[in-house]
């Protein structure tokens, strides 16, 4: 999979956790709010890494404007990553802990956005189809070494499996996605 492709599945899978993060606030789940903090600090956690060891350093190098969106990009992980150094001191039932996950939540799907509406259209173009790929399959590598779970740990489910999955994660987009695309973005059951 390309390295478009693999980090766009990681934006939508998060998405899911943010929409289900948001329904369990709602309902004052806090349990399930607890739950969702965890598996969301940890996506952000890998999902960062990545495109901080291989994808941006590797892209701010083809030109000076897409270099400029890494430096942005960069101070935007900064901002996720003080946020979530701060929730990790509090515990759920103090009221600065949602509060500070729902800053969280906003700043992490405006850069996301951000990413993807101005960074990627650039690198599309500035990086060939075989390029895209070879970048894709290193950061598929990083993932796998960070324990996080990658492609070939989803493989197996069927297409009908992969689908319920990703009603049940609320996976924007999963109406439309292919198999390849279901597989990169659901989490393992
Ligand atoms: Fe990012
Ligand atoms: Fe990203």
């Amino acid at each position: 999979m390309d390295a478009l492709s693999l980090l766009i599945a990681d934006h939508n899978r998060v998405r899911g956790l943010f929409a289900r993060f948001t329904a369990a606030e709602e309902e004052e789940n806090v349990p399930e709010m607890a739950t969702l903090a965890q598996k969301i600090i940890t996506e952000l956690e890998i999902h960062t890494t990545i495109e901080e060891e291989i994808f941006y350093p590797e892209i701010k190098a083809a030109d000076e404007e897409i270099k400029d969106t890494v430096d942005e990009g960069v101070e935007e992980h900064h901002v996720a990553k003080t946020l979530i150094g701060e929730v990790k001191l509090l515990t759920p039932d103090d009221d600065a802990w949602a509060a500070k996950l729902k800053v969280l939540i906003e700043s992490v799907e405006h850069h996301a956005g951000e990413e993807e509406e101005e960074m990627f259209p650039m690198v599309r173009k500035a990086f060939d189809k075989a390029a895209l790929e070879d970048m894709g399959a290193r950061l598929e590598a990083l993932k796998a070494q960070l324990g996080a779970p990658v492609a070939a740990d989803k493989e197996h489910l069927t297409t009908d499996e992969l689908k319920k999955l990703a009603t049940e994660q609320e996976i924007p987009g999963r109406s439309s996605m292919s198999r390849e695309e279901l597989v990169a973005t659901v989490a393992p059951a």
